[in-house]
């Protein structure tokens, strides 16, 4: 058979006010117009993704707005929906999101967690560094591939937007056949088997941060606030879930179905060798992909979501899962509460970092790794510094961007090899002369350079490979890292904690790692985008940098509580002017000699 789905190459070519087009990226052999066959009423692009067809351009308009919900509270959402529309496609699909900014007074970016965007970097979503921000009152469209099948999920860049309502699920599907598990569930219904869950504040973050005493989740929720979200199944039939943590605190959730198991195929959108278990753990930003089989006596049972120790603790959602006829009602009234105190056995709980890669292991051969220390710890050494540490990013003025004076007060912030990131003055990677080479710094120099936030850019080439060590040192915070690597999947080489809960120096690390009697590298090591390092251990990743692009290395759960904790792995590439005199023209912004001087 030939799969000819795959050998496509596909142009789109939509000329609408000089916005974005990806046309003048893609492969000059592309040669297969693509044609917009998008036929239902909404645009959807949600069908049953079949061989030989061509793939559709799917276009979304997404319109961001303050909204006042049922308890009087500003959130932020999409369409008037929080979650936003889930967006469900084939593979190869185009998907095109027109975003229009309402919120007053705020900057805005979308970000598509775990889209490779290969050829598209400049559609990655992080302002300042792949693009400039959305301003308030204007638009911005984004147009990528979906070149990779899996659960993926959008958010703003800025972890107070996201928190206050801007995310969603995305979704890529592929003909059936392709699916590596296929023979172990009925049913893959991707826009209806999705529980995403994300943490409600007792107030607004967005514009706000500067004056909230305490930023801690009040409640969770799965599929938002409305309504409890319903699964249902017939009986003995298997069934394909997407979960998704869609929180950005550092909130690890432990989802599960009462009365039955799950089986774990697939994290991050990588599958995985498949594992049963009564629990599955999400730390902010992971995805999984499960199957349950309604084999249980017909009824109805809960699905949970519970914190999981961090700023969740003690906080649970529920959804349901409904056989085929039962009637519910009685569910509704049912006062039973979660227990509180939920605490599990760490064994029966399954984990993506410790799953086993379905592919057999990435050879690099005899090729040069390049290793790289990343020591990240919480420090609040920087009280008595002179500096104005307030973040302000040249990109939006008017208001800070993360609660720095607070964080300050108390906590301090969480830094990268000693320092915070700075958000450059230009976008990274459209205008890389323009930013100002004193702000940047390299990583692994980070000693020649004063200033405890700069433009930290770890500089590489095409193809090169290198390993990462996040060392979560721990000396200044019990907490867990979560974070997020754009634009590919890298390889989980090796996770470890201290037993003795003692922090660890780098010459601890390399102390351990160097006798290597401590760590065991996995065999099939897991590919993921979202990475967790646990406190006073460390997790070494390992990729092959295979597309150009200013690709963020972030910490998702720790940059509400402080500064933005990010490097940039920088592969660059000029792109063609076209490119550049289609894209949106950043607004005027601020030279960041407030924050250096
Ligand atoms: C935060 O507090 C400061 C000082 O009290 C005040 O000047 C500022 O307007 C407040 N900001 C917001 C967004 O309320
Ligand atoms: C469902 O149960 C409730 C009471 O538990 C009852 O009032 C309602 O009529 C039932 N609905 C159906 C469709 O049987
Ligand atoms: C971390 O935990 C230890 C032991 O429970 C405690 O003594 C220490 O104060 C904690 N450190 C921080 C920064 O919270």
């Amino acid at each position: 058979m030939r799969l000819l789905v795959f050998c496509l190459l596909v142009v789109t070519n939509f000329s609408d006010n000089g916005k974005a087009s990806i046309d003048s990226v893609l492969p000059a052999s592309a040669n297969v117009l693509l044609e917009d066959t998008t036929r239902s009423i909404d645009n959807s692009c949600y069908r049953p993704c079949k061989l030989n067809v061509k793939p559709r351009k799917c276009e979304y308009k997404f319109r961001i707005q303050p909204t006042v919900n049922d308890d009087g509270k500003t959130i932020i959402s999409i369409n008037d929906m929080v979650p936003g529309p889930s967006i469900n496609v084939c593979m190869n699909d185009i998907i095109v999101v027109e975003v229009e900014n309402r919120i007053p007074d705020q900057d805005i970016a979308l970000h598509w967690h775990g889209v490779e965007q290969k050829g598209t970097p400049f559609m990655d979503g992080v302002p300042m560094v792949t693009q400039c921000p959305i301003g308030f009152g204007s638009k911005y469209k984004y147009a990528f591939r979906a070149s990779k099948p899996g659960t993926f999920f959008y958010h703003a860049d800025s972890v107070q937007h996201q928190s206050d309502g801007i995310f969603g699920a995305l979704m890529v599907n592929q003909p059936a056949p392709f699916e590596p598990h296929v023979d172990l569930y009925h049913y893959d219904r991707s826009e209806e088997h999705t529980l995403i869950i994300a943490a409600d504040f007792s107030e607004t973050l967005t514009g706000n941060l500067e004056n909230l005493s305490e930023i801690k989740p009040v409640a969770l929720n799965i599929n938002g606030d409305t309504d409890i979200a319903k699964i249902f199944v017939m009986e003995n039939f298997a069934y394909r879930l997407r979960l998704i943590n869609a929180i950005a605190a550092e909130c690890p959730v432990v989802y599960s179905i009462d009365a039955h198991h799950v089986t774990a195929i697939a994290t991050d959108g990588n599958p995985v060798k498949p594992v049963t278990a009564e629990h599955i753990l999400l730390y902010p930003g992971e995805r999984m992909d499960v199957v349950v089989r309604a084999s249980q006596p017909a009824g109805g049972y809960w699905a949970r979501a519970r914190g999981y120790g961090g700023a969740c603790a003690g906080l649970s959602a529920r959804a349901m899962l409904l056989y085929s006829g039962f009637n519910y009602t009685a569910m509704l009234v049912d006062e039973e509460k979660d227990d509180y105190s939920f605490e599990m056995d760490p064994s029966s709980a399954i984990h993506g970092q410790g799953l086993e890669s379905l592919n057999e292991e990435t050879d690099y051969g005899a090729e040069t790794i390049k290793s790289v220390y990343l020591g990240v710890d919480r420090t609040n050494d920087l009280k008595d510094e002179p500096n104005d540490f307030r973040y302000i990013s040249d990109a939006m003025p008017k208001k800070p961007f993360f609660p720095a004076p607070i964080a300050l007060r108390t906590d301090g912030v969480v830094q990268i090899n000693g320092k915070s990131f700075l958000y450059p003055n230009a976008p990274l990677l459209l205008y890389p002369k323009e930013v100002r080479a004193e702000t940047i710094c390299a990583v692994g120099e980070e000693d020649e350079r004063r200033d405890p936030q700069c433009v930290q850019v770890l500089n590489a080439e095409r193809n090169d490979v290198i390993e990462l060590a996040l060392v979560n040192e721990g000396f200044g915070s019990n907490d867990t890292y979560t974070f997020h690597m754009h634009g590919s999947s890298v390889q989980i080489v090796a996770t470890w904690q201290n037993p003795a809960r003692t922090p660890l120096s780098k010459a601890d690390f390399l102390k351990l790692t160097n006798e290597n009697n401590v760590v065991s590298k996995s065999a099939n090591p897991p590919l993921k985008d979202t990475i967790v390092v646990p406190n006073k251990g460390f997790t070494i990743i390992r990729m092959r940098l295979s597309q150009p692009g200013a690709w963020m290395l972030e910490c998702r759960s720790c940059s509400l509580y402080s500064l933005p904790t990010a490097v940039v792995v920088n592969v660059p590439q000029t792109l063609p002017k076209s490119v550049l005199d289609s894209l949106p023209k950043c607004g005027n912004y601020r030279p960041p000699d407030v924050l250096l001087h």
